[in-house]
């Protein structure tokens, strides 16, 4: 018993242990004050961390490509407008999905369009096939 390494795991293990013990309300210092019959009461409302993080996932996987598409058009708002009225660029509202969708996969592969093409360039680069078919069913639902 001479080595310190022994003396300090001792150490940590008893700290462990009394902090995993003492869930005394009373101390502020305890954050995770939920304990007992208030994690029971929260987890009948509104289930586990894990059914929780279940059902995120669920509802993840039934949005429909408008529901995504709409989720990505956040970075499109400040030039083509909330509803896609137009600003910085065209208005994009009542226009032919496919029509969108061309223009996107022109726009990623570095090609013009318009004049002011380069803007799009750096825009579209990122997306992958299936964020522009979301793109265009999102856009498809303006009018
Ligand atoms: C920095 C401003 C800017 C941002 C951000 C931006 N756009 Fe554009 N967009 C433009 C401009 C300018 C044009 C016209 C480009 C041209 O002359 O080819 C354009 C053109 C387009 C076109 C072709 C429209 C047409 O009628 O020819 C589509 C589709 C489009 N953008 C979709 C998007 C989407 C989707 C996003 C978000 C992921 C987005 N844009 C983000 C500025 C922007």
């Amino acid at each position: 018993m001479n080595n310190p390494m022994v003396w300090f795991a001792v150490f940590m293990v008893g700290l462990i242990y009394y902090a995993t013990a003492s869930n005394n309300p009373e101390w502020s210092g305890n954050g995770n004050r939920c304990v007992g019959e208030c994690y029971d009461a929260y987890t009948a409302q509104n289930g586990t961390p894990l059914e929780q993080e279940t059902q995120k996932q669920e509802l993840r996987a039934q949005a429909s490509p408008a529901d995504l598409g709409k989720t990505y058009y956040a970075q499109c708002i400040g030039c083509h407008g909330a509803n896609g009225e137009g600003g910085v660029g065209p208005k994009l509202a009542g226009q032919a999905v496919d029509n969108i969708i061309s223009k996107l996969n022109a726009y990623r592969a570095g090609q013009t369009v318009g004049n002011q093409s380069m803007l799009m360039w750096s825009v579209a680069k990122p997306m992958t096939d299936t964020d522009i078919n979301n793109l265009g069913a999102y856009v498809g639902t303006m009018n």
